[in-house]
């Protein structure tokens, strides 16, 4: 399979998957979407529920912030693959539970296995724990850090700075920075596909 078809059965998977409990209140799975080919992938949580009625994500609130922080660095959403951590909503937009988290993780690796992003961008804590684990946001955001060969930057989630203004100017200044780190990405060295259930190990974080 190539990485495009590998996208679009991942798209059609998470519509009938059954793997955690949070299949039965979704009316929509949220695959995600962007090109195959993206330099960066952007990763937050989990659907909201505009993007459950309407099987796209970032579409609500924090996605309009989202497209305003992409446009000052000069992005299009269409030029950028958006994912999250788990595919389908969460009840009330509760914070998704380990097991969710857990079952859901086979999509997202194969996304990225596929899209072989120069730099993941990860918005919020879920997102940021699974590949920084035991980071605190407010020590490492906007920094770019190699895990495993691949960049990863994590960032607020937009949500967040939505809901405290202050945090505002801190994600405008994180992404403002994002150009810079993917110029320098592309003396990252080679990806190597690593076995899915490998997690990240937090002895291998170096500082890029
Ligand atoms: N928040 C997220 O984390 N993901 C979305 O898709 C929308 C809002
Ligand atoms: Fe499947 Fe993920 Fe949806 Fe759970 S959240 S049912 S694992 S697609």
């Amino acid at each position: 399979m190539n990485p495009e078809e590998v996208l679009r059965e991942i798209e059609r998977q998470v519509q009938v998957c059954k793997r955690c409990d949070l299949h039965y209140s979704r009316k929509h799975g949220v695959a995600g979407e962007g090109p195959v080919n993206a330099a960066i992938m952007f990763i937050g949580e989990g659907p909201g529920f505009h993007e459950n009625e309407q099987g796209r994500p970032f579409v609500g609130a924090a996605g309009k912030f989202l497209d305003e922080l992409l446009a000052q660095i000069g992005l299009k959403r269409s030029e950028v693959f958006i994912g999250n951590v788990v595919k389908c909503r969460p009840p009330g937009n509760r914070d998704p539970k380990p097991e969710e988290l857990e079952a859901c993780d086979i999509y997202l690796e194969r996304q990225i296995q596929a899209i072989n992003p120069k730099v993941i961008v990860t918005l919020g804590r879920y997102s940021m724990a699974k590949f920084l684990p035991h980071a605190k946001i407010s020590a490492v955001h906007g920094r770019a850090m190699r895990v495993k060969d691949r960049l990863v930057v994590p960032m607020y989630h937009p949500a967040a700075a939505l809901h405290q203004p202050s945090l505002r100017p801190v994600v405008e200044r994180d992404f403002a920075q994002l150009p810079e780190l993917i110029a320098k990405a592309e003396d990252a060295p080679e990806y190597q596909v690593e076995p899915l259930e490998e997690k990240s190990d937090p002895k291998q974080l170096t500082l890029f």
